[in-house]
């Protein structure tokens, strides 16, 4: 499968590599759902709870490319790229944005933040120096004047948090009307 277009192409993404492991105690769907979940229980509006959903979906195409013959390393994909890429077009840049912003959220949340750092799980850790570690002060500058930098911190919190070993989410399907509204809207 290429890069998806369409709502119909990302479930089915979601459908066939979802299962797979995402690095913590749960799989790509399981945190998908779980930081869609967080998005909503905080009153996100509909293109951040999406945004919250698919923020990782640059993973599975990466993936897809991996099959082809790449040789990825420890989060160096570029995923957040990618995946604002794939989501663009589909969804519209309020939801492309945050995804587009999710890990240069952590490089600023652990640059301004000292605590912040201490809480990330192991592989979060792990892969901070991969993505380029801390931002640096005109970094911080820069990204805190940002529009999009509230929705991206907040989106970060629900990717940190969203790693529970059980938790009550809606399920893909549940999520699907949504999906097709905001593309409907797009287009
Ligand atoms: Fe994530």
């Amino acid at each position: 499968m290429n890069r998806p277009t369409n709502v119909a192409e990302i479930v089915a993404l979601y459908e066939r590599r979802g299962s797979e492991h995402y690095g913590e105690s749960v799989s790509q769907i399981e945190h998908a759902l779980q930081c869609a979940a967080l998005a909503q229980a905080e009153g996100a509006d509909d293109a951040l709870v999406v945004a919250a959903l698919l923020h990782d979906i640059g993973h599975l195409v990466v993936d897809v490319q991996a099959d082809e013959g790449y040789v990825m390393g420890v989060d160096d994909d570029d995923h957040e790229s990618i995946g604002a890429k794939v989501l663009a077009p589909i969804f519209g840049a309020s939801v492309a944005q945050p995804v587009a912003l999710h890990v240069t959220a952590k490089r600023y949340r652990c640059a301004v933040d000292p605590d912040y750092a201490a809480t990330l799980s192991q592989t979060s850790t792990e892969t901070l120096a991969a993505q380029g570690g801390p931002l640096d002060t005109e970094a911080c500058s820069r990204f805190a004047a940002h529009p999009g930098c509230d929705d991206a911190l907040r989106l970060r919190t629900w990717d940190d948090t969203g790693k529970m070993a059980e938790m009550d989410t809606p399920s893909l399907d549940d999520l699907r009307p949504l999906l097709d509204r905001l593309a409907a809207a797009k287009a």
